[in-house]
């Protein structure tokens, strides 16, 4: 018995990248699979520019999460230099390749990145005093 419920399990494990997955979306999980290769949490940078002082400056440049995240999985979709927010990271890393994950993902991931804002420590390192670049 103890066996099958531990098979039954491995299944369910295997499947869930299909249809499963789509219930428990979780941003974390998949900001660990796809982008933390390049992307630290916190600074220092690895490849790319770390997620908390991107995650503030969203926050200084979008009035709404929904915004922000409309943004972000845009960008993740189609990487380019004339939306980048953060105009010195594409001069200092090169333009982030497109990240070939469904809608869902997406939107889940750039969630998660929006919420690493906090209000507690500021804007983040680094991006103090530019304040809001355009007003859209
Ligand atoms: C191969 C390395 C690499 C991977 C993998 C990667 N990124 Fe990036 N990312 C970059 C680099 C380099 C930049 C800075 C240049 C740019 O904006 O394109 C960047 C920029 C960004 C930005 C800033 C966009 C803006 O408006 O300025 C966000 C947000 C982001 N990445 C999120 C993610 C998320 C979420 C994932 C995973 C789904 C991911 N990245 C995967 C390299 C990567």
């Amino acid at each position: 018995m103890k066996k099958l419920l531990v098979m039954a399990g491995m299944g369910l494990m295997f499947s869930a990248s299909a249809s499963a997955v789509a219930e428990t979306l979780d941003g974390r999980a998949i900001f660990d699979k796809n982008c933390s290769v390049c992307h630290s949490i916190n600074p220092p940078p690895k490849l790319a520019p770390p997620i908390i002082p991107l995650a503030s400056r969203f926050h200084i440049q979008f009035k709404s999460k929904t915004d922000g995240v409309n943004h972000i999985a845009a960008y993740l979709k189609l990487p380019n230099k004339k939306n980048a927010i953060d105009q010195q990271a594409v001069a200092r890393f090169g333009l982030m390749p497109a990240m070939k994950l469904p809608d869902k993902e997406l939107r889940a991931v750039a969630g998660w990145v929006w919420d690493q804002y906090n209000p507690a420590t500021g804007r983040g390192r680094g991006f103090g005093g530019q304040g809001r670049m355009n007003s859209n």
